[in-house]
């Protein structure tokens, strides 16, 4: 962003993203600059109000700071909790004078950002990402929704934050598994743009997978490699910022990713369903032609360091996962598409659209048990 403020990230971004440990202390100040109002809406979930949204609120002037929370989970991620969340606001005397504060992992990130985008037509945002997933991925970008019964995020908004405040200090709370999880979105960016940085992430990976958040120079190490992350999405973002072309990249992995999580009822981490898929995938592009030989093996083995799933669970249906590939929101009538790499750090441009669709049988094929 020209112009962003000198100790934030220098990105290609309509609004500041801050990423260094202890900056959590700092977002009162940073909030009275990138978004000036009288009232102050801080919205998190109950696990992450009592761990770190507590001190959050008292950087702000008591009378006219509240806290809204909801319990923590995807399942809360509806349209019932945004009414009851507008009403509460609306019941406390929250006008278009007010900035929302987003204190939480991708679930509050998005039911948050979904009440700004739309309270009084629009008020402005301040997301603060408290999982690695959420830093690295869903706090960048600007889309929020809620799901459905018919789908994960199918009402929504594209609505900006006024910035993005990362302290990678709270990861330190989080359960292992969850950590994990962000970890393949990390493996992801660096398949779809930068093969010097998926061998950071690897490093890194190896000593997370033995150690978790005690490991040395944690926060040290995952700050810059958050950094690298949000470089990388902030890069593909602003050349596509409603999903035309290039942004598809980013799905490197989900269509399969997203089929299993479907097939499974969302019983595993979003994380292991994109390690999964990845690997998956590229199996599908080595299939096809597209990349060398090698890569699906290099992706496992990325995926296993950092102690993420590289095969679908024993009993799961492949036709299951087929026909769900097709009820991806992003698929096109026929054949599924599929964002694909030729090698680490190298996408394809299929006649210029990113996407590729690919027959059924090659999928199903990528799929099978290997020996
Ligand atoms: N908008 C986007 O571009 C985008 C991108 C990727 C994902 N997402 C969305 O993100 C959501 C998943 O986000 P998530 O993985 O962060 O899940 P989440 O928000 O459910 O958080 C996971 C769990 O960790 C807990 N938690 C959060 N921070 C913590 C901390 N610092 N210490 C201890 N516990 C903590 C939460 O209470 C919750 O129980 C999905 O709904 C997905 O659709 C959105
Ligand atoms: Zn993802």
């Amino acid at each position: 962003m020209v112009g962003a403020p000198p100790d934030s990230l220098q990105l290609p971004l309509p609004y500041p993203v801050f990423c260094r440990a202890s900056v959590r202390r700092a977002i009162g100040d940073i909030a009275r600059l990138a978004a000036p109002s009288h009232r102050v809406a801080v919205i998190s979930d109950t696990v992450v109000a009592r761990l770190h949204a507590d001190a959050i609120v008292a950087q702000f002037p008591a009378e006219s700071t509240r806290l809204f929370t909801i319990p923590p989970g995807e399942q809360e991620k509806t349209r019932a909790r945004w009414a009851e969340l507008t009403d509460a606001m609306l019941a406390w005397g929250a006008g278009r004078d007010t900035t929302v504060v987003a204190v939480g992992g991708g679930v509050i990130g998005d039911l948050a950002g979904f009440v700004a985008s739309t309270f009084m037509r629009g008020l402005p945002v301040i997301q603060v990402p408290t999982t690695l997933l959420a830093m690295v991925d869903a706090s960048v970008g600007g889309k929020t929704a809620v799901d459905t019964p018919f789908g994960k995020n199918l009402v929504g908004a594209f609505h900006n934050p006024a910035a993005v405040i990362i302290d990678p200090e709270v990861l330190v709370t989080l359960p292992d598994d969850v950590l994990r999880s962000g970890l393949a979105e990390m493996i992801k960016h660096g398949v779809i743009a930068d093969a010097p940085y998926f061998d950071a992430v690897l490093s890194f990976a190896d000593l997370v997978r033995d150690q978790g958040a005690s490991a040395p120079d944690f926060v040290a190490t995952i700050t810059t490699l958050i950094s690298g992350s949000v470089r990388i999405k902030a890069e593909v973002v602003a050349e596509d910022t409603r999903e035309g072309g290039l942004r598809q990249i980013l799905n490197f992995g989900h269509t399969i990713a997203h089929a299993v999580e479907r097939v499974l009822n969302f019983e595993l981490l979003h994380g292991d369903a994109v390690a999964i898929g990845m690997v998956a995938e590229a199996h599908i592009a080595e299939a096809i032609g597209l990349a060398r030989t090698g890569l699906s093996v290099a992706i496992a083995d990325a995926v296993g360091r950092a102690g993420l799933p590289s095969r679908l669970p024993a009993g799961i249906s492949l036709d299951d996962i087929i026909a769900a590939t097709h009820g991806d929101k992003k698929a096109r009538t026929g054949a599924a598409r599929y964002a694909l790499p030729r090698g680490i750090g190298e996408m394809e441009a299929a006649e210029g659209k990113w996407a590729v669709a690919v027959p059924d049988d090659v999928v199903k094929s990528a799929l099978s048990p290997r020996g």
